[in-house]
């Protein structure tokens, strides 16, 4: 984890209230993961000292840059998109836990709700430069929302849904699942709880409904994966990267809690955000 200055490059409105922002910061572009995210101080002078949370949305070492994307919910929002380029903000990264791929997968599917797809956008940079195929799932209430196509890889694969039909699939991003469960060898999601619940039900039972198994389960005895481990992540067939309300994001408020399996409260900025979904007790009404 490092702290540093972040330098605004550009700044644009992509979607109505949602904003992408590119900043100069080579020191936490260095060792980042997809997965992982930065806390943001919204400046001095603004008078509001609490930090806010982005997920790396693109990462680039080449040029030292990182972009995040968020929608305006508040003042601590706004502030950022009347940042012009050239200001500079203060930084904290890398932080949390990032996704883990099987070296074996080939074949990845992503699946994002809404603005969840800041949560997987790099996922599909660094898959894709590892040479597996990628498609992306998207869910959105409408056009209007939409992630634009043009600002994904353009190998990716893009598969929209909408709630009013307006564009894509007409219905829940969920509703897709069954036609790609079978294709994919690891899935990765981010996005409103209703449907990462949706998914991890669907994951569950995938093994007993398609007859598949998860990649480097081996027969018989093994030494067992530790819960919460880089290996439990990566031999997972779903992980979820979970956007709970942050308040410090650094594991000390407590604030960000959900709860595993076994009952024990994982703090989703240190535990997480990226979990393992046979991991968490999607019923402990968290
Ligand atoms: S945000 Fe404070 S413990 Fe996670």
């Amino acid at each position: 984890m490092r702290l540093a200055g972040a330098e605004l490059l550009e700044s644009r409105e992509i979607l109505p209230g949602q904003w992408l922002q590119t900043f100069h910061a080579p020191e936490l572009v260095t060792g980042a993961r997809a997965g992982q995210f930065v806390h943001v101080r919204t400046g001095d002078f603004s008078g509001m000292v609490l930090r806010r949370p982005f997920s790396y949305n693109t990462i680039d070492p080449a040029t030292g840059t990182l972009s995040i994307h968020f929608r305006t919910v508040g003042r601590g929002t706004e502030w950022f998109t009347r940042l012009r380029p050239g200001d500079r903000v203060d930084m904290l990264g890398p932080l949390g836990r990032p996704f883990e791929m099987d070296s074996r997968t080939q074949h990845v599917l992503l699946v994002a709700g809404g603005l969840g797809i800041a949560g997987v956008r790099s996922l599909a940079d660094e898959a894709i430069r590892d040479g597996r195929q990628v498609t992306l799932l998207f869910g959105g209430a409408s056009a209007r929302e939409v992630y634009p196509s043009s600002l994904l890889p353009d190998e990716v694969e893009y598969v929209v849904a909408t709630d009013d039909g307006s564009v894509g699939h007409h219905g829940f991003v969920t509703e897709l699942i069954p036609e790609y469960e079978g294709w994919a060898d690891q899935a990765f999601a981010c996005g409103p709880l209703p449907m990462l619940k949706v998914l991890a039900s669907l994951a569950h039972s995938r093994r007993g409904r398609l007859g598949v198994a998860n990649l480097g389960r081996k027969r018989g005895g093994g030494r067992p994966i530790p819960a919460g481990s880089p290996q439990a992540r990566r031999k997972a067939f779903l992980q979820v990267s979970m956007e709970q309300n942050m308040g410090c994001a650094v594991g000390a408020c407590l604030g960000c809690v959900v709860m595993n399996t076994a009952g024990t409260p994982q703090r989703v900025c240190r535990e997480g955000p990226v979990f393992a979904s046979d991991e968490l007790d999607w019923e402990g009404g968290w």
